[in-house]
């Protein structure tokens, strides 16, 4: 066992791991945050992606051990104390799902390329986003939702970690996006 210290979500943990244990079966294993899912055995969906410090990972492939010291984020602690991230709001907003079960992941995905591109295009969100799989949608309103909370976060109507400005709405009106 090898002794590890995390930040998940705001919280801190420090806890004791089998060194083959995966960073995606510790989230949900032992801390309980089954709000990251498992979509795959093969690394290829992206729907355990999650923030490592910054860029996102599939948790998937990362082992437990290699997040010792850093700070992870999850689809979990996303919202802020106002309500749903802009991502969050646009994906329920403009039907950027259906099942659900790639939404975690494509959501934490888009964060990462809205903080390196803040003004994608379609093909930059679809480029962006090849690495997160969803066998729903068809994808053209996951690119709408990315390029609306993007016009969100740059008009600054929201916070670039998530909650909606003071004095908006959480429901408020979204620009329109041709896609
Ligand atoms: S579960 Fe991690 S990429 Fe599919
Ligand atoms: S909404 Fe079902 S996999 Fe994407």
């Amino acid at each position: 066992m090898t002794r590890i210290s995390v930040t998940v979500d705001g919280v801190e943990y420090e806890d004791d791991v089998e060194p083959r244990l995966l960073l995606v079966h510790y989230l949900r294993d032992r801390l309980g945050l089954t709000g990251t899912p498992i979509g795959c055995d093969t690394s290829n969906c992206g729907a355990c992606t999650v923030d490592l410090d910054g860029a996102s990972v599939k948790s998937c492939s990362v082992l437990a051990v290699q997040a010792d010291g850093c700070a992870i984020t999850t689809i979990q602690g996303l919202a802020g104390p106002d309500g749903w991230h802009p991502l969050q709001r646009a994906f329920h907003e403009l039907h950027g799902l259906q099942c659900g079960y790639c939404t975690p992941g494509m959501i934490m995905a888009s964060r990462d390329l809205l903080r390196s591109n803040p003004d994608p295009t379609p093909d930059e969100v679809r480029h962006g986003l090849e690495g997160n799989l969803c066998r729903c949608t068809g994808y053209q309103n996951i690119v709408r939702a990315v390029i609306a909370a993007g016009a969100e976060l740059r008009t600054g109507t929201a916070s670039p970690d998530g909650a909606a400005a003071e004095g908006t709405s959480a429901g408020g009106s979204r620009p329109e996006v041709a896609v």
